[in-house]
C-alpha cells in the first residue's frame, strides 16, 4: 500500500491518529521537502516520533525518480508525508496516478491545509476565488500571469489568496554551468517581497487589477505558536516584516462582510485607516450599473 499522509500545518503531533498508526507500520516512509516546511518539527525529532527513518524527497526524486518511492510498494506499505493536505496546493496526483498504473493500492490519509486554514484572520472561505503562487523574481524573469487570476477575482468581488515562492535544493548559475553539485541555502518568499512584486506587475500592466491602497491581510506561520495576521494596505505590507516563514497574503475582494471587517480590524494598528481603504476599494471597483436591453419596438 501507498500511503499518502497529510501532516498538518506545525507541529509533529498534528499528524492524524490514523496517520501516525500507517506510518508507524510503514516500512519505508518519505517526507516532500520542497513545497512545503513543518515549521515546529525537525527531521530528527519526526524520526524519533515515528520510531523510523525518514527519506527527504525532493523534486527530482518525487518527479523524475517515483520508482524508488513505489518500489516494493505492492508488497510491502510506505508512507509519503506531505505538509499541510496532501492535495492542498501541490501536484501528488501525478504519485497517485504511477501508483495506480502499477496496481499499487493507494490510501490518502488527509489532513489541515493552509487553504482551509487562512479561515481563521476572519474572512470566509466562500467568498475566496482563486488561488495564485508568487514566485521570485529575477532581474531578466518576472512571470505574471496570476495578474490575470487576481483581476478576475477582483471583478467578481472575491479575495485571492497568494502562497508564496519557496526554493529548496536551488543551484546558483555558476554551479549550475559549471556541472557543481552545490546547493543554494533554501530561501521563503517573506509578505514584503511579494507585495513589492505585486506593486512593480501593477505598475508593468496599469489595468489596476488593485492599487497601493488595496486592502490584503499578511499571515505568518499559520497554526504554530506564533502565527500572526496583520491587516494593511499592499503598500503598507510591502513594509511590514512578518519575521520567519511561513507566509501567506490575502487581497481582498470587494464583497468583504461587515463581520469580516470586523474581525480584520482586531490586526490592524489604525482601525479607522484601514476601514477608510476597505471603503475606498468598495467604491472604486463597484462594478457598473446594470443596464436592461432596449426593448425592440416593433
Ligand atoms: C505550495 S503550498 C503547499 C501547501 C500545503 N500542502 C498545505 O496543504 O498547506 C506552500 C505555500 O503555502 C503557504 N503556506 C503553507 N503553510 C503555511 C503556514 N503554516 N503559514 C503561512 N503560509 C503557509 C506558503 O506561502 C508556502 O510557500
Amino acid at each position: 500500500m501507498l500511503y499518502l499522509v497529510g501532516l498538518g500545518l506545525s507541529y509533529k503531533s498534528d499528524i492524524t491518529v490514523r496517520g501516525l498508526e500507517a506510518v508507524r507500520n510503514c516500512s519505508r516512509i518519505y517526507l516532500e521537502h520542497y513545497t512545503s516546511i513543518l515549521m515546529a518539527a525537525s527531521l530528527e525529532e519526526l524520526e524519533e516520533y515515528y520510531g523510523k527513518p525518514v527519506i527527504l524527497a525532493d523534486r527530482e526524486l518525487v518527479e523524475s525518480g517515483s520508482e524508488e518511492i513505489l518500489h516494493d510498494a505492492r508488497t510491502q506499505d510506505v508512507a509519503f508525508l506531505v505538509v499541510g493536505d496532501v492535495f492542498g496546493a501541490t501536484t501528488h496526483t501525478d504519485l497517485v496516478l504511477r501508483a495506480k498504473r502499477e496496481s499499487i493500492p493507494v490510501e490518502v490519509i488527509h489532513n489541515a491545509s493552509v487553504m482551509n486554514a487562512v479561515g481563521s484572520c476572519g474572512l470566509q472561505l466562500y467568498n475566496f476565488g482563486q488561488t495564485v503562487s508568487m514566485v521570485f523574481f529575477t532581474e531578466s524573469w518576472k512571470p505574471d500571469s496570476w495578474y490575470d487570476k487576481i483581476w478576475e477575482n477582483r471583478k467578481i468581488g472575491l479575495h485571492t489568496l497568494v502562497l508564496l515562492d519557496i526554493k529548496v535544493k536551488e543551484q546558483s548559475i555558476e554551479n549550475m554551468a559549471r556541472g557543481r553539485l552545490i546547493y543554494e541555502p533554501p530561501r521563503y518568499m517573506s509578505i514584503s517581497q511579494c507585495c513589492e512584486q505585486l506593486l512593480e506587475i501593477e505598475d508593468a500592466r496599469g489595468t489596476i487589477a488593485y492599487t497601493p491602497n488595496t486592502p490584503a491581510v499578511a499571515i505568518s506561520r499559520l497554526g504554530s505558536s506564533t502565527q500572526t495576521f496583520k491587516a494593511g494596505t499592499i503598500e503598507e505590507l510591502s513594509r511590514y516584516d512578518a519575521g520567519e516563514p511561513l507566509h501567506s497574503l490575502i487581497i481582498l475582494g470587494r464583497q468583504c462582510h461587515e463581520l469580516e471587517l470586523e474581525y480584520l480590524l482586531e490586526f490592524t494598528d489604525d482601525k479607522e485607516g484601514f476601514k477608510k481603504a476597505v471603503i475606498e476599494d468598495q467604491e472604486f471597483f463597484k462594478p457598473a450599473p446594470w443596464v436592461p436591453p432596449v426593448e425592440d419596438e416593433d
